[in-house]
């Protein structure tokens, strides 16, 4: 929808660099089928009404809440030296780079026409939602497709991407779910730093970011 490809190579380019520095097996697999049909994820938008909601929006929203997430763990440490071994560098970075990958497939971009002010057609780029290629859930998903390529990915990232939306879909969920976030949470500190790093560049980094349609 917007004119900034070299934006979005650079993004890519960092994204794949910051993977590819965790020396996990499986980063190129999972490079790959994000770059494939039907994902697309280094084109995708972020939303569709909300923040970064144009092209490439997706890789800086994972990319945002990535440098924050870094950040968070600094403080973190800082304030909690014994936290260290639960929030290692590698972590953060699986964790907050591929929370919001079951975005990728779900956005399709569309010219629609609306009538302006002043009576008269016009064209505008959006995109359409559509769940159909794999109607799971969100950070379900997400975890999904990480152990699907073969990511070698840990329990602990596995629930900081699982749950990484907090109470925000809860009141769909059953009395379970929340028991199961409310566990992950005591049980794995990675949890809390992945949905403030999501809430904080979401918020703060990303505020302004909307374009109004
Ligand atoms: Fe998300
Ligand atoms: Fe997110």
């Amino acid at each position: 929808m917007k004119d900034n490809n070299s934006d979005i190579q650079a993004d890519k380019q960092e994204f794949s660099d910051l993977l590819r520095s965790t020396n996990r097996d499986g980063v190129e697999e999972l490079l790959e089928y994000l770059d494939e049909e039907p994902m697309r994820f280094f084109t995708a938008p972020a939303s569709v009404n909300h923040h970064l909601n144009h092209d490439g929006g997706l890789v800086r929203h994972s990319l945002n809440v990535c440098h924050a997430g870094l950040k968070l763990r600094e403080l973190a440490i800082e304030a909690r030296p014994d936290l260290a071994p639960h929030l290692t560098r590698d972590s953060v970075i699986i964790a907050t780079l591929l929370h919001d990958i079951c975005k990728a497939d779900i956005y399709q971009p569309v010219r629609k026409t609306r009538r302006n002010r002043f009576g008269i057609n016009v064209d505008f780029d959006t995109y359409d939602i559509d769940y159909s290629n794999f109607p799971i859930g969100h950070g379900e998903k997400s975890a999904i497709l990480a152990l699907w390529t073969g990511l070698d990915i840990t329990k602990e990232e596995l629930l900081a991407i699982r749950w990484h939306m907090t109470a925000w879909e809860l009141p769909m969920q059953s009395y379970e779910a929340l028991r199961n976030l409310n566990t992950a949470r005591d049980l794995h500190p990675l949890c809390a730093l992945v949905q403030l790093a999501d809430n904080f560049a979401a918020a703060l980094t990303e505020f302004g970011t909307t374009i109004h349609i």
